[in-house]
């Protein structure tokens, strides 16, 4: 069977380029299924380093195809700037290898606005949003008054929908928020008329039967989730969330096949756990310890540049993973930012009121309330950057990947050890 999903098993940011550059080797086609440019996926290949939020990072691959679904939200200019950037560094973006469904959904200018404003009105308990319209446009798209992508096919027609786009989004702004309109309307339109004409070769009707041909060839598809397993808008701590799937359920629904052509769900962790945005983590280190892994591992947004949140690794949170989205394995990333530490941490269950529970709580209130119950393992303290294989790593490390697989009831395949693409342990 031959689909393979790869998801976040924490809240984002856990080093999925990572992984699905990995994977990326045995497929050939890869697919973004849902989210829009509030994600940000780092791939280096050897000196040179891609930045993407849109474009699946297979595309760094020759000859792989590359879908953007049906799932997803897209802002046009910054596709544009991101394929300028490809072909800048050398990569092929003709559009016969990279495709956009036609069903995915535009965001506007006007969504950037309203999530901004919105954000404003929660005040203290803003969601701290990437603020790249994700959740008006997803909300647009509910609504059953959104943007479709297939719009952008008449260039001309789509800047004049842009237009309307915006004036909609303006009395929003000014009478429920009395904040100011977004400016230059007929600017905006003639710079996304242009984008549409720069995306039209690429879009597409045809994505399911595209996706369904490269399955029914028995051909390899990756299925690139985005964001993470927490972060999801069913399944994580609402309203703390994303306004996409991004669970393993996503890929079916945001590209189109059917459940029975996946043999593999891959979930990446971090060896700890990182959130940028607000809502509840409790293994959340706001001491001097989360500042040095914030420094050490390099903590900080690809999207928005923001410092992460830093804490220990929850198991708690990795079992609530390997459940909603069916895991058949775990990547490990960055073990290599722990070879610092003396103790480290492993959160198993959580302490509530007078409760002590091993499942995670989907009550968003409980999940602010739980207080981890962590077990202690001695650090390594050695440099484990150079290790190729599993036996040369250091008892501990060793005992601390076995612990984790033993917690989450899912087999560890890759380990990552440094940022360089050959920095890894094929379990
Ligand atoms: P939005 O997706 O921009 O609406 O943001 C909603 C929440 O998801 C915020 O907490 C963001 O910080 C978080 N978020 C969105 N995309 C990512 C991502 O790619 N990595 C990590 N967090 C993200």
């Amino acid at each position: 069977m031959p689909a393979t999903i790869l998801i976040g098993a924490q809240w984002g940011d856990e080093g999925k380029g990572r992984a699905a550059d990995w994977l990326a080797r045995d497929s050939d086609a890869m697919a973004r299924y849902a989210g829009g440019d509030n994600a940000g996926h780092t791939v280096l290949v050897g000196s040179q380093k891609f930045q993407l939020h849109l474009v699946p990072s297979g595309v760094v691959h020759p000859d792989m195809i590359c879908i953007l679904g049906t799932g997803m939200v897209i802002n046009p200019l910054r596709l544009v700037q991101e394929l300028d950037m490809l072909y800048q560094q050398g990569v092929d973006i003709s559009p016969d290898r990279i495709r956009i469904s036609a069903r995915a959904h535009v965001i506007t200018p006007g969504h950037m606005a309203l999530d901004g404003a919105e954000e404003r009105m929660r005040g203290g308990e803003s969601i701290g949003t990437t603020q790249r319209g994700i959740g008006p446009a997803y909300a647009d798209k509910s609504a059953r008054t959104g943007l479709l992508v297939s719009a952008m096919l008449d260039p001309e027609k789509f800047g004049d929908s842009i237009q309307q786009s915006i004036l909609t989004s303006n009395t929003i702004l000014e009478q429920r928020y009395h904040l100011p309109p977004v400016a230059d309307i007929d600017g905006k339109a003639a710079e996304y008329t242009e984008a549409a004409r720069r995306l039209a070769p690429y879009i597409t009707y045809d994505i399911p039967p595209l996706v369904n041909q490269i399955l029914e060839r028995g051909q390899r598809l990756l299925c690139e989730g985005a964001q993470g397993t927490l972060l999801d808008i069913d399944h994580g701590h609402y309203p703390y969330v994303t306004s996409s799937s991004a669970t393993a359920g996503g890929a079916l629904t945001g590209l189109g096949f059917g459940p029975r052509y996946v043999d593999r769900v891959v979930g990446v962790a971090k060896a700890y756990c990182t959130r940028v945005g607000n809502g509840p983590f409790p293994t959340e280190l706001t001491n001097e310890v989360g500042d040095r892994m914030r420094q050490i591992g390099v903590e900080f947004g690809t999207t928005t540049g923001r410092p992460r949140r830093c804490g220990w690794l929850d198991a708690v949170i990795l079992r609530y993973a390997a459940q909603v989205n069916g895991l058949t394995e775990l990547v490990l990333t960055k073990l290599d930012v722990l070879s610092h530490f003396e103790v480290l941490h492993i959160a198993v269950a959580y302490d509530l009121a007078r409760d002590r529970i091993t499942e995670m709580p989907l009550d968003t209130l409980a999940m602010y309330e739980a207080v981890p119950v962590y077990e202690a393992l001695p650090g390594w303290q050695t440099d484990i950057s150079h290790v190729r294989r599993l036996e040369d790593l250091p008892s501990n490390a060793r005992r601390y990947v076995e612990r984790i697989q033993e917690l989450a009831g899912v087999p560890i395949t890759m380990i990552s050890v440094g940022p360089e693409r050959d920095q890894a342990i094929l379990c």
